[in-house]
């Protein structure tokens, strides 16, 4: 059986301490809408049929580290994060059952982007398989500038050929954990799955996915999101 016949799993790193964001508690635990952001993107996942289980990466402090449980029909795997977001991504796939093999394809998804849509995630894993490793993500639409220390701009940079990168993130499960530990093991730290397979070699395709795919970053981020999450999408709904 391919990864593809047994369903994908994803895993969320969810163990940051949000201090752009700021607050009295990490931003994945915020309520936004009526939920927690932790508690609409697990939605978001676990309703997408191609998803048959989660690993989500807690802090160490959480009381549902190592908790196994069940999420809207989906298996729920609860792990233990660390230091840096790649710290926990690597937890998260050492974290995964035995069922997922070295070759299968695994995602990995930011807590904090509630709002992906299923439209995106079925468009990762299918152009994802066939490319051998992909990541959502959007092209530049601004006009770019380069900045002096006292912000001033020093020039204009090509917008042709920027991409944002978003997540989820897809790749085969053991070549992620090597290309993570490499860049670990050499002092880099990576922002992103795809800054590590690129390390190793890989070019991870870029799939254009929809701009609203955004982050809770800064208390600006806030209103947006609360927007997009009352607004456009009900309930469980995955468009
Ligand atoms: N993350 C994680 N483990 C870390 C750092 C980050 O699991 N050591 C997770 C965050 O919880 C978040 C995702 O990675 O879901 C994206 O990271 P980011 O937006 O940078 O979140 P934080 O690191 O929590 O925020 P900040 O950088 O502002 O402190
Ligand atoms: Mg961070």
């Amino acid at each position: 059986m391919t990864s593809a016949e047994r369903g994908f799993w994803c895993v969320v790193p969810a163990a940051g301490r949000g201090r752009r964001f700021g607050g009295d508690r990490p931003k994945q635990h915020v309520e936004i809408a009526g939920k927690s952001l932790l508690g609409w993107t697990l939605e978001r996942l676990a309703s997408h049929p191609s998803i048959v289980g989660i690993v989500v990466v807690v802090a160490h402090d959480d009381a549902s580290a190592g908790v196994e449980t069940v999420f809207n029909g989906k298996r729920l795997l609860n792990v233990t994060g660390g230091e840096e977001r790649a710290d926990s991504v690597l937890a998260g796939l050492h974290g995964l059952p035995d069922s997922v093999a070295d070759s299968d394809f695994v995602l990995v998804h930011d807590a904090a982007r509630p709002c992906v849509r299923h439209a995106d995630i079925s468009a990762l894993i299918e152009r994802g398989m066939a490319a051998g490793g992909a990541l959502l993500a959007s092209p530049l639409r601004d006009t770019l500038k380069r900045a002096d220390a006292s912000g001033h701009v020093i020039e204009t940079e090509p917008r042709e050929s920027r991409w944002r990168a978003l997540t989820p993130q897809m790749f085969r499960r053991a070549e992620l954990m090597a290309a993570l530990e490499s860049a670990r093991d050499d002092g880099v730290i990576v922002s992103d799955e795809a800054m590590a397979m690129e390390r190793a070699g890989f070019k991870p395709l870029l799939v254009e996915g929809s701009d609203d795919n955004i982050k809770l970053t800064t208390p600006a981020d806030r209103a947006f999101l609360e927007y997009l999450l009352k607004r456009k999408w009900g309930v469980g709904s995955g468009e």
